[in-house]
């Protein structure tokens, strides 16, 4: 089966003018930052429909989209979360993690209470899809991985861009989600992002960015 072909509809800018929007971008991706202290105000979900249809755009390995985003709205499921991630981040932080990975986090003030987990008004889950269980086949996705990544990636742009608040946490091992919110076995978490809006004394740490010298190069 081919696809038939479509007239892709280009919008052409002079070079000013994508310069210009370029470093409208940048100067207002330059402002988010990871929130760790959540106010418990409500939001509209229709913002989190918008950027979950946004990061649904992203590109991915054949097409596949191979990844799910599960809105956590329910105080109780927040509640059962909180304790399951706290529970393996206790362990983490005091037995699992070796001495070099808590002095880099040491820095950033970061330890294994994570009460946003449960002030945020909303938590979305992605989930990533390795494969499609199709009665007994089973049809395997392409750069996972990578696809997902780039899907969260706009994802979260998205949000700043609505002036929401994020946190990309990764509690390790993260499996107590498929189980909580009872995803299928194919669909593996990826990624916790509470979101919402920064509580009134929310700081963050004072960290620098890597200059574009040391990040980009040209051959
Ligand atoms: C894949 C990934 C996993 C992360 N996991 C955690 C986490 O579990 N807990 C946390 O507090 N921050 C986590 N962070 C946030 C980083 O610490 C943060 O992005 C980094 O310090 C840079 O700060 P900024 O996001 O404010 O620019 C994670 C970020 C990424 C990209």
């Amino acid at each position: 089966m081919c696809y038939k072909s479509l007239n892709y509809k280009h919008d052409r800018l002079s070079s000013a003018d994508s310069l210009d929007k370029g470093l409208e971008f940048y100067e207002l991706m330059s402002r988010r930052r990871s929130i760790r202290s959540f106010s418990d105000e409500k939001m509209n979900i229709k913002l989190l429909e918008t950027a979950v249809r946004t990061a649904g755009t992203a590109p991915s390995g054949a097409n596949k989209q191979p990844w799910r985003f599960v809105i956590v709205e329910s105080p109780e499921i927040k509640r059962e979360i909180r304790s399951a991630a706290e529970k393996e981040e206790k362990e983490s932080y005091e037995r699992r993690m070796p001495q070099s990975w808590l002095d880099d986090l040491a820095p950033l003030g970061t330890d294994w209470h994570k009460e946003f987990l449960e002030y945020a008004p909303y938590l979305i889950v992605v989930f990533k899809i390795d494969y499609l269980k199709e009665g007994t086949d089973l049809k395997k996705h392409y750069y996972v991985n990578e696809s997902v990544g780039i899907a969260t990636g706009i994802l979260l742009a998205a949000l700043h861009k609505m002036g929401l608040a994020t946190l990309t946490h990764t509690p390790s091992p993260m499996n107590f989600l498929q189980k909580i919110l009872d995803r299928p076995s194919n669909e593996k978490p990826y990624l916790l992002i509470p979101v919402g809006y920064p509580a009134k004394d929310a700081v963050v740490p004072d960290i620098k960015k890597k200059d574009i010298h040391e990040i980009m190069l040209v051959v």
